[in-house]
């Protein structure tokens, strides 16, 4: 049921926020379970809010069948609007009551109520909540929620603590107040994977983790990490949690990652079931990473929330920072770093860049959906690392104290979050507001002069023009900087300089040369650097940085440098690049994790952003080629080396997902990866053979298909697999990214007619859909195939799932780098997702902004 409504979607303006006419104290709900027709009755104790300028009544619902309305017991007959209904209301506080109708089994939506494999489960945020029920459905309105579900499955759940349950029915009692897009319900056959956590006060909490019966094998690894962020939120932050039971639920069909509902938190099942056999290092690291960030927001999220959508960013770009704080204690500080910035620099510069560009905090949207993004998520969070780096450390936690003290049971704003920072500090951080306010990634260009002892860096900053914003003012950037001396030994330490100004200058006195500068060290700020240096200098830090994150940065500068080189000028790989990376992989001083990342060489997409900075218009074939070339010299540059590291770093104990053996398993595979390109695959056919775990098995299968020799390995992979959901969703994704450029395509053509294939999991479609998006060569095929395939498959996929599909629609959004022949099928693409009919209100939004 779509909105009859011809008239374009209506833009929400952050400055046109009003306060709730209605409060809540109390919502009573009781959902009686059938696939296509589910009851559910709600009462809920409304009363004026004091602060309201209006007495309108007015409660969203979208896809409900009313079946009955009642006020203090009255009968009422609403008038049905647009996206809810109005309705007279009592002046004094009232009990509003209904029952409504709604059919989770054909709900492919994935949001509000819907089934995935037999189960009930819920999504509610955004605004997902109003396809359960009519309700004020706004996260400022906050409420004590009770439910009752009735039905005959096994497993009931809802938030908060259980109250009674007997032969067919569940009751759940949630204390805290809380906005209706943190409620959950679950009703399933489900397993439990039980344990016990004993809080710092000493509260006994009952964990589970509830899973489809056959993944039950697969929790024990997120339940250690969800006690492990138990007690790192206490350690770290002094949060503990606040009910006697905290549930996960494993579901397989998933728009997002995971969601944080209070006390029953829902996961995509790729992002919480793991074991060795099944799951990647990567899996292992990125599992651990959500359930922290999830539990973390049981305070910056839930405890204190957001008043409203566009504050997105307060309890998302914190909570992101936590999970990277906690990644870094658990694992290693430089290899998170360098993680975080490869996917920063991916994701969200690659969208600052273009028509998507918006600020951390927006200040208007059709669709909120649209707007989980990496610029609210991530860089969100490089934020709250900015702030941290100007405030300090000790002020940053007292900060965070008075921030829950303050703001517990609230729903905030940015402002707030500010305000405690300046009442902490006396600081005045209007100008670092600026960094929520504006979009785009500013640019900060370098100039050095040395003179009588003294070295100076004058800094320009400037950031271009984004949608709807021309004018840029200077933002507070800390640049974290050290000096080293021609010896390679630190001259001055890390300093943080805090520039203000468009230019500005830092003078560094006492030295007896020109020192060699280490420049945003750790990536203290999400600015692009544009400093002219060489390679000599580039290979002098590669050698010398204390900083492990610009030790790295420096290898990829000049691994950037000579693949410029080569795609423009055709020139040979660069011989200085490969005997400092040969360098770099003989140190065994060196943690494995970060050699690894340094033989990685930057992604064909960064390339293209690179070549449109420098002036050109990049060709996709021209970057795969050239980094397939480079690849072919560094192998065989290093072929004396690589067989001695292949066979020190494979791992001989027990399998553990480990920062340590996960760091040695990549340095190995790494180099397989170049030895397979010599060896005609014999390397990595024996790996595959007797690999014990998928780490090592998905990689050998990636060299064998990069070998052309992968045909047996791929359908022994499936024989093996094709049980396991999540593990076919990798067979999928591989065979398209590691397919020639010219057969993409056609190789995800054939996987969507595959009897495994289905659109009706995002999980699926992405690995699908999405590794072609997310193989520029492929995907960028000079003849349109790749553009028209996923445009055939967003149009299929909208009327099911708008969520999904708009999210994917962002594949297209670097379209103005290329070549005109190139834009002009795309624009052909765009314009024909735009001109489907009933296109929803998600996909428009994004279609046109990147169209425009
Ligand atoms: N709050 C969830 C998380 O980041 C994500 C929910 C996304 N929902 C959405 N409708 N986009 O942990
Ligand atoms: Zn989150």
């Amino acid at each position: 049921m779509k909105d009859a409504s011809p008239t374009a979607p209506q833009k929400i303006y952050l400055s046109d926020y009003q306060v709730p006419n209605y409060l809540i104290d109390e919502v009573h709900l009781t959902f009686q379970l059938a696939p296509e027709a589910t009851r559910v009755r709600s009462r809920i104790t409304f009363r004026p809010n004091p602060d309201a300028t209006s007495a309108d009544f007015f409660l969203y619902g979208e896809q409900l069948t009313l079946i009955s309305a009642q006020i203090d017991g009255a009968p009422v007959t609403p008038t049905h609007v647009n996206g809810g209904l109005t309705c007279d209301v009592p002046s004094a506080p009232f009990v509003w009551e209904a029952e409504v109708e709604i059919s989770p089994a054909t709900n492919t939506a994935l949001e509000g109520l819907y089934m995935s494999n037999g189960m009930y489960c819920t999504q509610c945020e955004a605004e997902g909540f109003r396809k359960i029920t009519y309700y004020p459905d706004r996260p400022d309105v906050m409420a004590v929620f009770t439910v009752r579900i009735e039905s005959d499955l096994p497993v009931l759940l809802s938030n908060g603590n259980p109250v009674t349950s007997g032969d067919g029915f569940a009751e759940w009692h949630d204390p805290w107040p809380k906005p209706a897009y943190l409620f959950a319900l679950v009703g399933g056959d489900l397993i439990a994977h039980p344990d016990r956590f004993t809080t710092k006060s000493g509260k006994d909490v009952e964990l589970n983790i509830y899973v489809r019966p056959g993944d039950e094998g697969k929790c024990a690894f997120g339940m250690e990490a969800l006690k492990k962020s138990m007690t790192w939120d206490e350690e770290v932050y002094g949060r503990e949690y606040d009910l006697d039971i905290f549930n996960i639920v494993a579901v397989d069909d998933f728009n997002m990652g995971a969601m944080e509902n209070k006390g029953l938190n829902i996961f995509n099942s790729s992002c919480v079931l793991a074991s060795p056999e099944t799951s990647t290092d990567m899996n292992f690291e990125r599992i651990e990473a959500i359930i922290a960030h999830e539990y973390f927001h049981n305070w910056t999220g839930n405890r204190i929330t957001c008043r409203d959508w566009f504050q997105l960013c307060l309890k998302e770009g914190l909570t992101v920072y936590r999970d990277a704080q906690f990644t870094a204690d658990m694992r290693s500080e430089p290899v998170k770093r360098i993680e975080d910035v490869i996917a920063l620099r991916a994701r969200q510069f690659r969208e600052d860049n273009g028509p998507l560009a918006h600020p951390v905090r927006p200040d208007s949207f059709v669709e909120i959906n649209n707007f989980y993004t990496a610029t609210v998520y991530e860089k969100g969070a490089e934020l709250i690392g900015i702030l941290k780096t100007l405030v300090g450390d000790a002020d940053y936690y007292k900060a965070l104290d008075l921030y829950f003290d303050r703001h517990d049971g609230d729903a905030a704003t940015i402002e707030d979050w500010l305000q405690v920072f300046e009442d902490v500090t006396g600081r005045d951080l209007s100008q670092f507001k600026r960094w929520y306010e504006q979009a785009g990634t500013p640019r900060l260009s370098v100039d050095e002069a040395f003179a009588d002892g003294t070295y100076t860096l004058t800094f320009s900053q400037s950031t271009p023009a984004t949608p709807g914003q021309d004018h840029k003012d200077p933002r507070v950037i800390p640049i974290a900087v050290g000096l080293l001396g021609a010896d390679g030994n630190e001259v001055v330490p890390t300093t943080v300089l805090e520039m203000t100004e468009a230019t500005q200058s830092f003078a560094f006195d006492g030295l007896s040369a020109k020192p060699v500068p280490s420049i945003l060290r750790g990536f203290s700020a999400p600015v692009i650097l544009e400093r002219d240096s060489d390679n000599a200098e580039r290979a002098f830090l590669l050698a010398h940085d204390t900083d492990p994150f610009n030790k790295w940065e420096a290898g990829r500068a000049l691994a950037r440098a000579g693949l410029v080189e080569m795609v423009l000028n055709n020139a040979a790989p660069d011989g200085d690049y490969l005997d400092a990376v040969l360098q770099v992989l003989r140190n065994d001083d060196l943690d494995p994790a970060f050699r690894a990342l340094t033989l990685a060489l930057p992604s064909q997409d960064d390339l293209a952003q690179t070549l449109v900075d420098l002036g050109h218009t990049p060709d996709p074939t021209a970057i795969y080629q050239a980094l397939e070339t480079l690849k072919m010299a560094m192998a065989t540059h290093m072929q004396d080396v690589l067989p001695r590291i292949y066979a020190q770093y494979q791992v001989n104990e027990a399998y553990q997902p480990d920062a340590e053996q996960s760091g040695a398993r990549s340095l190995a595979n790494a180099a397989l990866a170049l030895i397979s390109r010599t060896d005609g695959g014999a390397a990595a056919q024996a790996q595959y053979d007797s690999a014990d775990n998928m780490t090592q098995q998905l990689a050998a299968l990636g060299c064998l298909i990069m070998a052309g020799k992968g045909d047996a390995a791929t359908a022994e992979f499936y024989d093996q697999w094709k049980e396991d959901r999540l593990v076919i969703d990798k067979w999928f994704a591989l065979q398209i990214s590691h397919a020639a450029p010219e057969r993409a395509a056609e190789v995800a053509a054939d996987l969507t007619q595959h009897v495994d294939f289905t659109m009706k999991n995002p999980n699926r479609f992405r690995a699908t859909l999405g590794a072609l998006a997310m193989s520029p060569a492929g995907f960028h095929r000079a003849d349109g195939a790749g553009y028209a395939l996923l445009a055939d498959w967003l149009i299929q996929l909208d009327p099911l799932n708008p969520q999904t599909t708009a999210r994917m629609c962002s594949a297209f959004e670097t379209w103005k780098r290329y070549d005109s022949d190139r834009q002009a099928l795309i624009a052909a693409q765009l314009d024909r997702i735009l001109a489907t009919p009933d296109l929803s209100r998600d996909t428009t939004e994004m279609v046109s902004r990147i169209r425009a």
